[in-house]
């Protein structure tokens, strides 16, 4: 590739870069060859230039003659610039796409609903669209495609069943002439329900049952949910504008009493949660075809392998697949969901569900996360942003309970937050690079990602400068209530907690995956730090955030986190000369742009615009006429 125009500062920081890597490897390799080897988390070494692993990697990309392999993940020869300045850039470039699809206006709005869902608007479409526009909606059809993607199968499902079961469930909404009422008083579904009510005078009759749980619960076969999108697909139409009609059905106080619902026989077992999470994955994917594992005692395998398809050049190109497990069967043994949820409640019935997060294979449909509406200090800082980046310390803060699942002496090494504490413990560091100890349940970076710390032997050093993270609670289940936990005491400190606000004086806040969903991630967000964000769990807003631009997205297994750091902090050394420039401009610029775009779409209303849209798409797919219900007032 060869850039016309003026030279780019990247390449000029990327050519010294590599330059300084190469002349550290030549200086050091011969000398301290020890400290420049890295082992894989399975403790084997690996030799300095890491061909051991190299030679793991299968993929189609990778399958190439070695160096021409290597080469690619570098960047080497394929372009200039840093993997991170290419992905910013285009990531930006799309975003400027995205904007353009604004309507401002109802008819542009519904031209723009056919175009994209291939069906008339909902009935309402027109008050809808009024109520967005008066609280200030950004009004692109992309920001509700999570609508669409959880809602399809839905048109498989016969609407008096719908009906039925969305009534019949234990933790349910209720929404009769205008007003949402619920029998249950369970903290979540109040805040649902204050968060309906707020819009009740403009929906129709509906029933919403709602999940309970941390954990998601619906996990159809990917055949069924197949299936049923096939149905979708072929009764995806629009009827003659003079045959539709445009006003909702009334429901009866408990609609189809006539009808049985069907079993579910939720499974309870306890156990790992990834047998039943990848019914949803396609039959020939990896996740569905690789052995299940059923130990998690010795350190878990890290590798890069199955993280090529998500990445461009060792770093987060595709975020949503990034999210998605199952080209990523490697991931059952580096989730705590997936080695040992806290509960399991789960059916394989394809049945209506609403919920605040889910795995990708799940098939609930997804709100507004009743932490979000409700605003609770925790999650959000208390309104708190944190002070102007330049009075912010160069640092990563984390701080946070040992969740993921039910931690035990012989699954903990598993958990993603166990891992990400351990690998930005610099002590922890510092002993693997000195052979004084091997990393329990993390792995030093491999080579790949030219951390110009490691080609020193001093990225435990390195990483003690700015990582400032820990556990506020071991919460372990060995049977006792304690902050500490026999199994884990050895290997972690307890730290004071932070307040969020507090938290928000370092510029940079990893934000990962707990029991279920962070749900801290809003308050990162709206803060002026930087969330650098990594999960496997996906939330309403999930379309409407764009990584790169909003967010530093990162990986599941967390070895990039060290090349993100050195690319927004830089590296010296003055000892031996070595400098990587740091890109502290371009980390203000997605932290501002981050809060700005979170102050424009994530606001309470913007949950009141997402949240009518859906329920009215909702109630017409539980309408026995709803394929020819829809708004045409601008086709009349
Ligand atoms: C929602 O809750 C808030 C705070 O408790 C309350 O002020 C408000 O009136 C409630 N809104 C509705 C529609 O119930
Ligand atoms: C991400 O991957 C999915 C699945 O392969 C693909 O459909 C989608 O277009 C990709 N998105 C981007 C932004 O490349
Ligand atoms: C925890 O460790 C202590 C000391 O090794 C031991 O006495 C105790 O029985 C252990 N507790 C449990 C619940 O395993
Ligand atoms: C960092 O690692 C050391 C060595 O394992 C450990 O003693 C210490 O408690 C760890 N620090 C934190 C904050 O967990």
């Amino acid at each position: 590739m060869s850039y016309k125009g003026p030279p780019r500062r990247a390449s000029g920081i990327l050519r010294y870069l590599i330059l300084a890597a190469g002349i550290l490897g030549v200086l050091f390799y011969s000398r301290h060859s020890a400290r420049l080897a890295t082992f894989s988390s399975s403790g084997r070494l690996l030799d300095p230039q890491g061909t051991e692993e190299h030679t793991s990697i299968e993929t189609p990309v990778l399958a190439q003659p070695e160096s021409e392999a290597e080469n690619q993940f570098l960047g080497i020869g394929s372009g200039t610039a840093h993997p991170i300045d290419e992905l910013i850039e285009n990531a930006e470039k799309s975003f400027a796409g995205v904007l353009q699809k604004e309507s401002h206006n109802v008819n542009d709005a519904a031209a723009e609903y056919r175009r994209r869902r291939g069906r008339h608007p909902p009935p309402g479409f027109d008050v809808w669209f009024d109520f967005a526009q008066k609280h200030g909606g950004i009004m692109v059809e992309d920001f509700f495609d999570q609508i669409y993607h959880d809602l399809g199968p839905f048109w498989g499902l016969d609407p008096a069943i719908l009906r039925k079961e969305s009534y019949d469930y234990e933790m349910v909404i209720n929404v009769r002439g205008q007003k949402a009422t619920a029998a249950s008083d369970w903290f979540w579904t109040q805040i649902w329900l204050n968060m309906t009510s707020s819009i009740a005078d403009m929906l129709p009759d509906l029933d919403i049952p709602l999940n309970a749980m941390d954990e998601p619960r619906i996990l159809a076969p990917w055949e069924e949910v197949n299936r049923l999108m096939e149905i979708e697909r072929s009764t995806r139409a629009m009827a003659p504008a003079k045959e539709v009609h445009s006003s909702f059905q009334t429901l009866e106080e408990q609609p189809e009493k006539g009808l049985q619902t069907r079993d579910k026989n939720w499974n309870t077992e306890p156990g790992s949660f990834w047998v039943p999470a990848i019914r949803g994955c396609h039959p020939d994917s990896p996740a569905r075809k690789a052995a299940i594992m059923t130990s998690f005692n010795e350190p878990p395998v890290i590798s890069l392998t199955h993280a090529l398809p998500h990445l461009h050049r060792g770093y987060v190109s595709n975020y949503s697949l990034s999210t998605d497990f199952c080209h990523q069967p490697d991931l059952q043994s580096l989730h705590g969901v997936f080695i040992k949820p806290l509960s399991i409640s789960e059916t394989s019935v394809f049945s209506p569900l609403f919920g605040g997060s889910k795995l990708p294979t799940n098939n609930e449909i997804l709100l507004p996360a009743p932490m979000y509406w409700a605003n609770e200090e925790r999650f959000t800082g208390g309104g708190e942003t944190g002070v102007p980046w330049l009075e912010k310390q160069n640092k990563v803060i984390w701080r946070g309970a040992a969740t993921g699942g039910k931690n035990t002496a012989d699954n903990w090494r598993g958990f993603q937050r166990h891992r990400f504490v351990a690998m930005t413990n610099g002590t922890k560091i510092e002993r693997a690079e000195n052979w004084e100890q091997l990393p329990e349940n993390w792995a030093l970076p491999s080579n790949q990602y030219q951390l110009a710390a490691a080609n020193e032997g001093k990225l435990g050093e390195w990483t003690s400068e700015w990582a400032d993270t820990g556990f506020v609670d071991l919460v372990c289940d060995d049977g006792r209530d304690t902050s500490t936990c026999n199994h884990t005491d050895a290997f972690y400190s307890v730290l004071p907690g932070m307040h969020m606000a507090d938290q928000f004086n370092s510029k940079y806040l990893p934000d990962l995956d707990g029991n279920s969903f962070s749900g801290r991630y809003r308050g990162f967000l709206m803060s002026t730090s930087l969330p650098i964000k990594a999960t496997i769990f996906r939330e309403w807003h999930d379309s409407r955030l764009m990584p790169w631009v909003h967010f530093v997205p990162m990986d599941n297994r967390y070895m990039d986190f060290w090349g993100i750091m050195q690319y927004f902090l830089g590296y010296e050394n003055k000892a031996t000369g070595v400098h990587v420039e740091g890109h502290d401009a371009a980390a203000q610029k997605i932290a501002k742009s981050g809060q700005e775009w979170a102050n424009l779409v994530l606001r309470r209303e913007d949950m009141q615009i997402y949240t009518m849209r859906l329920f009215m798409e909702y109630a017409r797919l539980g309408d026995d006429r709803r394929d020819k219900l829809g708004w045409v007032d601008d086709l009349l």
